[in-house]
């Protein structure tokens, strides 16, 4: 059974219209290619606060933040006005070699501030991925210039992601970002995803299934050598893999672990971070303290680029203490720290501190998780899963005992395609539908969203029946 995607039904685009020119021009990310060949795009052309209009002037929640990056929503004219003057100000600058600029500056003392644990210096790049690049080559100076050049070996999760870059491809553990990729590349290591539901044994307990995977992890890293593994990185809810949200006491029994082997916790806060999950970082509504952190998304809610690491003051002294022997710190972008990104992010934070918007995701977000709550009677869904305004129903064939569609039947591609019918934008990651919105959503708002998940949800249930 083939997903049947909204515009499967435009066969034929005329030859200027957009949708022709996309199918001619465009290579697009993380796209099933010939399914976009054959059915093709469906054109963004407008969007304000939580809604997003197509170029047929259809309406449409958006019910996953972009790609769980606009926090504030579309169209705030204060970050375009911010943005405008900046241009005018100092449209580019640079922080190589001894050069600075405020707004990079003030956001890093932003970051600084409201971060989980003790950063010490912010270093900026433009995407999530290069973020965890950067934390892999930081981890590999700091421990060359620490005298441990054995320890560089990286631990990650399978259904982890943190990005397509060649290192950051690795880190992630999805089939489809290494297949014919190549990736991933040695060094780069991958231990069990955190899913009770989907990799707990039959008849093991939630407890006895964090045992086991923290044994296994545990097992990793002695068969390869404490002293050769430099750091794990997990997302604090794993995003791309389906909305997972670790069991009790998983987190707790990892850091003890990774302290006990002196092993650096790198949390990748890229979707978590600002507000997500009900608390301002998934590390403090997961409860565990990172070493190092990713930020990205919701950071700039999207309006412009940027990510950064936030890195310990003792690392920084690292690599102080190696300055004159390894000469220059050779790591940067050209847009590293790019002053109107950084400016856009900086007030961009500063109006989520103004509208206490953790707070007011924080409460919307249960009214959004009693909703998906109650999706779990749905014949079709097997686990109702998330935090905050984060979350997941993940489709299945039958409930009790648990058994999953194939691939093939493309029943989650198809349920994302009714609620695109009805207005909703959600996205399938295999058969978990999963919910990002915007973090301004108000309760309204979320209701509507729900009942359109319910219209989508059941037409994939007449479908399959
Ligand atoms: C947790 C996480 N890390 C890293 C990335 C990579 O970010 P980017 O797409 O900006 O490179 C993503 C993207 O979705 C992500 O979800």
């Amino acid at each position: 059974m083939a997903d049947a995607p909204v515009n499967a039904l435009h066969n034929e685009f005329p030859p200027d219209s957009i949708e022709a020119k996309d199918l001619a021009h465009l290579l697009h990310p993380t796209t099933h290619l010939k399914h976009h060949a054959a059915a093709g795009p469906t054109v963004h052309e407008r969007a304000e606060g939580v809604y997003l209009w197509d170029n047929q002037g259809k309406q449409y929640l958006e019910g996953m933040a972009g790609l769980w990056c606009t926090a504030l929503g579309y169209g705030n004219a204060e970050l375009a006005e911010v943005a405008a003057a900046q241009m005018k100000q100092l449209s580019y600058s640079q922080l190589f070699a001894g050069k600075t600029h405020e707004s990079s500056v003030l956001l890093a003392e932003k970051l600084k501030e409201i971060a989980p644990f003790e950063a010490g210096r912010v270093f900026y790049g433009l995407s999530g991925s290069d973020a965890n690049d950067t934390q892999i080559k930081l981890m590999w100076y700091y421990n060359n210039a620490i005298g441990r050049p054995e320890k560089k070996k990286i631990i990650s999760r399978r259904r982890g992601y943190h990005g397509v870059t060649v290192a950051s491809g690795s880190l992630t553990g999805l089939p489809p970002f290494h297949k014919a990729f190549d990736l991933p590349i040695p060094g780069v290591l991958h231990t069990d995803c955190p899913h009770f539901y989907s990799e707990g044994s039959s008849g093991e307990s939630e407890t006895q299934f964090v045992d086991r995977i923290v044994n296994n992890l545990e097992d990793l890293i002695l068969k390869e050598g404490a002293d050769t593994i430099a750091a794990f990185i997990a997302e604090p809810i794993l995003g791309a893999g389906g909305v997972i949200v670790p069991p009790p006491g998983y987190y707790q029994k990892v850091q003890a672990l990774l302290e006990q082997y002196d092993i650096c916790f790198i949390d990748d806060e890229v979707i978590c971070g600002f507000g997500r999950t009900g608390q301002a970082f998934g590390a403090q509504t997961m409860g565990f303290t990172p070493t190092t952190m990713s930020v990205a998304k919701a950071v700039s809610s999207a309006y412009l680029p940027l990510s950064a690491v936030l890195i310990p003051e003792y690392m920084h002294e690292a690599f102080l203490s190696v300055s004159d022997e390894l000469g220059v710190f050779g790591h940067g972008f050209t847009y590293s720290g790019h002053p109107v990104c950084a400016a856009v992010a900086l007030r961009n934070l500063e109006i989520m501190q103004e509208q206490d918007l953790f707070t007011h995701a924080a409460e919307v977000g249960e009214v959004f998780q009693q909703r998906l709550a109650g999706f779990a009677e749905h014949p079709l869904v097997g686990e109702v899963r998330g935090a905050g305004l984060l979350g997941a129903a993940e489709l299945v064939k039958e409930k009790e005992p648990r058994m999953p569609f194939k691939p093939s039947e493309g029943v989650g591609a198809y349920c994302a395609s009714a609620c695109q019918e009805a207005g909703l934008i959600v996205r399938a990651m295999g058969d978990a539908v999963a919910f990002c919105p915007p973090l301004i959503i108000t309760e309204a708002q979320v209701h509507e969203m729900f009942d359109k998940f319910a219209v989508g949800l059941d037409k994939t249930l007449a479908w399959l029946r």
